[in-house]
């Protein structure tokens, strides 16, 4: 009989709502040695929260965060609340003694982010760990391509291109704390290139070493208030830069809410020599390979149904070859890998944790900083 593992969440949006159905169903799909207990979910107004509690099963509501750190049954605190509250959610929970799963980016800012992953490093000698949701690591197709690549099978890695590209329809889209730079960090940049920063390290195995040649820009300046008028928008729309990595590859990576015609085209292409590998999460259960070392006259972009149990990763917890995962699948993997390690045990796939969500979020605050001194900037310096 598995032991429970208590989990509280703090937020009842999208990401609470894609959580709580993590939460709810990795028992269900994975055998672990701990049992995911809703335990407690906590909310802004506690009415809402109740009526979320009510509706996705969890154990308790409440409207005040303070309790969960100092609640000595809860074990796991999951933050999915705005950027500017991950600090204060995640500390506080690290110094409770709870496991964190945090939402990306880890921060809005930098001094956060550092903040956040010096009190991890200084929990994880106590045994708490604390990782955050980058979810995208976890399709079977991504997951599959990182190990393409950690074979060797593409050799020498030479281009690495990664686009989120988004259609938030425009200046009609209403204003929310998503553009609010006080809030937020930053737009589309921290948003959407958290991500694919994240999914072109995993996949390469490599880090960023320079971020040059970076533009951001803000197209929208005035949106409608939920309250009727207008008010401003403060964050980028748009944000592209060029990137070196270790390895001397070249990567260029660009982050939009304007792609018009894009509702959620995260892509991420990697040229080698012996083979290149093309994914979107619009085709999340395919993987697009070109064999370089195959026969000239046969070579050509195979598209590969990354659905076969015991060949990609996670399938055969879900469901027979061909019967496609979805975006939901990706968190209850995450659970099930997050369960896996703390309870002794290997994530399948490595988990993101704040060390490396941190490095992640200096390459981006690294491109805020070309694109408004229009200069390259090193990441090669020992981290600080
Ligand atoms: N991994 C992904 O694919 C993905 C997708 C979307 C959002 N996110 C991230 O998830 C986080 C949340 O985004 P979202 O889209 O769910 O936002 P959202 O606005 O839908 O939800 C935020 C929630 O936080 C709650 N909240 C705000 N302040 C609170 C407080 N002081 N105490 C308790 N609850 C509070 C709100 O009531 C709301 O329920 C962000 O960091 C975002 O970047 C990740």
């Amino acid at each position: 009989m598995p032991r429970p593992l208590n989990v509280a969440l703090i937020g009842t949006g999208f990401m609470g709502r894609a959580h709580s159905n993590a939460w709810m169903s990795v028992n269900k799909f994975f055998d672990l040695p701990l049992d995911a207990v809703m335990h407690t979910v906590c909310g802004s107004d506690l009415e809402d929260t109740r009526a979320f509690a009510e509706r996705w099963g969890w154990g308790r509501a409440t409207a005040t965060v303070s309790e969960l750190a100092a609640d000595d049954e809860i074990d796991l605190i999951d933050v999915t609340t705005p950027n500017d509250l991950h600090r204060a959610h995640a500390v506080a929970a690290l110094a409770g003694g709870k496991h964190v799963a945090c939402e990306k980016p880890l921060a809005g800012t930098l001094d956060d982010a550092r903040a956040m992953r010096d009190a991890a490093r200084t929990a994880r000698a106590r045994g708490t760990r604390a990782y955050v949701w980058f979810n995208y690591r976890r399709c079977p197709a991504v997951a599959y391509a990182h190990g393409l690549v950690a074979e060797g099978r593409l050799g020498r890695l030479y281009h690495v291109r990664g686009q989120y590209l988004q259609d938030w329809g425009g200046p009609a889209t209403p204003l929310s704390w998503r553009f609010d730079a006080a809030r937020a960090g930053s737009g589309a940049h921290g948003d959407l290139n958290a991500h694919v920063v994240d999914l072109a390290c995993f996949v390469t195995g490599d880090e960023i070493t320079e971020v040059t040649g970076a533009v951001e820009t803000r197209f929208i300046r005035e949106r409608p208030s939920p309250g009727g008028g207008t008010g401003p928008s403060t964050v980028d729309d748009c944000v592209g830069f060029l990137a070196r990595f270790r390895s001397g590859a070249v990567g260029s990576f660009e982050a939009s809410r304007l792609a018009t015609g894009h509702a959620n085209s995260n892509r991420l292409e990697i040229n080698g020599e012996l083979g290149s590998l093309s994914f979107d999460v619009e085709r999340m259960n395919e993987l697009e390979w070109f064999d370089n070392t195959v026969d000239a006259g046969r070579r050509g972009w195979t598209t590969i149904m990354c659905t076969t149990a015991g060949v990609h990763p996670y399938v055969e917890a879900y469901w027979p070859p061909g019967h496609a995962l979805g975006y939901e699948h990706q968190f209850i993997s995450q659970a099930a890998d997050m369960i896996r390690e703390i309870s002794g045990g290997s994530a399948v796939v490595a988990l993101a944790d704040f060390d490396d969500a941190y490095r992640t979020q200096r390459v981006l605050d690294a491109a805020l900083i070309s694109a408004r001194q229009r200069q390259a900037v090193s990441l090669d310096d020992p981290e600080q």
